[in-house]
């Protein structure tokens, strides 16, 4: 479960996937080309939540509250200000270098950007096979038939290995950046926005890809975005995000049942045919597929 404010015991973090304990992050260091933002500008306040083993843990909140500049904090791409960061009981003060290496067969991201994620001068394959060589996982002789078997995971054809990132549909792209997450074995799936940037009938199909990979592998997952309605679909616990900090957090139902805090009754009254109760619209298309 989360909580907003947390002194966990340590015997407590060790059975969590993931701890994140009262971070914080400025965007102060060095220069910034960031249209609008004066430097020193205070994106992530004293956030705390926790992840369990084999759940999903939904973060949402609107656009520039601070989401995927928590995700770069987790990946290891930003050092945190203060705070920690606790992955599978080991705690951390950041997650970049040295320490990046090895968290990475933990931690894995899928973000909305899948052009931007893979290289367009090189075949998926090619990829995928890279991506277990710099991991140093398996023999290279061997790498090629395990890039197959985890494109076999999502769907994907075979065949598809060959392809240039160009060649292949966004649906298809998205689900490659999943598979290339996969092929290193992570417990942890920190999803960003995955699904903003597909057509609605795909959404659907790769989020259920994504249920179904939890399922079988029992993986953990950081589901962000900025979708009430999937977020809700796809989540055991939320944690409700506004101008980089948690205002409310809990088990899914609770929370949007019987929202505690004003904005995420604010998020939830936004909501396009805005439900409170029978199917959800996600859960509604999903059942169609
Ligand atoms: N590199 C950067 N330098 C300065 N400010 C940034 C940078 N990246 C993001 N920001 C600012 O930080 C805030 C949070 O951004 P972001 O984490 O991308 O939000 P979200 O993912 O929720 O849309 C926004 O106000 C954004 O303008
Ligand atoms: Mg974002």
């Amino acid at each position: 479960m989360i909580a907003e404010k947390r002194t966990s015991p340590d015997t407590q973090e060790a059975n969590l996937a993931l701890a994140v304990n009262h971070l914080q992050f400025s965007y102060s260091a060095g220069f910034s080309l960031w249209p609008g933002c004066a430097k020193g500008f205070h994106a992530i306040r004293d956030v705390s939540l926790t992840l369990k083993p084999g759940e999903t843990l939904g973060l949402v909140g609107e656009s520039g509250c601070g989401k995927s500049t928590l995700a770069s904090l987790l990946c290891g791409d930003r050092i945190p200000t203060s705070g920690e960061i606790t992955l599978f009981g080991r705690r951390f003060k950041s997650l970049m270098k040295p320490n990046r290496r090895g968290l990475a067969k933990h931690l894995q991201v899928v973000s909305q950007d899948t052009m931007g994620a893979l290289d367009p001068r090189r075949s998926v394959g090619h990829q995928m096979v890279e991506t277990l060589a710099i991991h140093g996982i398996g023999y290279p002789a061997s790498r090629l038939d395990r890039a197959a078997e985890t494109f076999k995971a999502v769907s994907l054809p075979v065949s598809a290995l060959q392809k240039f990132p160009h060649q292949l549909s966004g649906g298809q792209r998205q689900r490659v950046a999943i598979a290339r997450a996969l092929i290193v074995e992570p417990q942890i799936l920190l999803c960003d926005e995955p699904v903003s940037a597909l057509d609605v009938s795909v959404q659907a199909q790769v989020l259920n890809l994504l249920l179904e990979l939890q399922r079988a592998r029992g993986l953990s997952l950081l589901f962000i975005s900025h979708d009430v309605r999937v977020v809700r679909h796809v989540s055991h616990c939320v944690a409700i995000m506004e101008a980089g900090r948690i205002v409310e957090a809990g088990p899914t139902e609770r929370v949007f049942s019987r929202p505690a805090h004003p904005y995420t009754a604010k998020l939830l009254s936004a909501v396009p045919h805005g439900r409170r109760s029978g199917p959800r619209p996600a859960a509604a298309m999903l059942e169609t597929l």
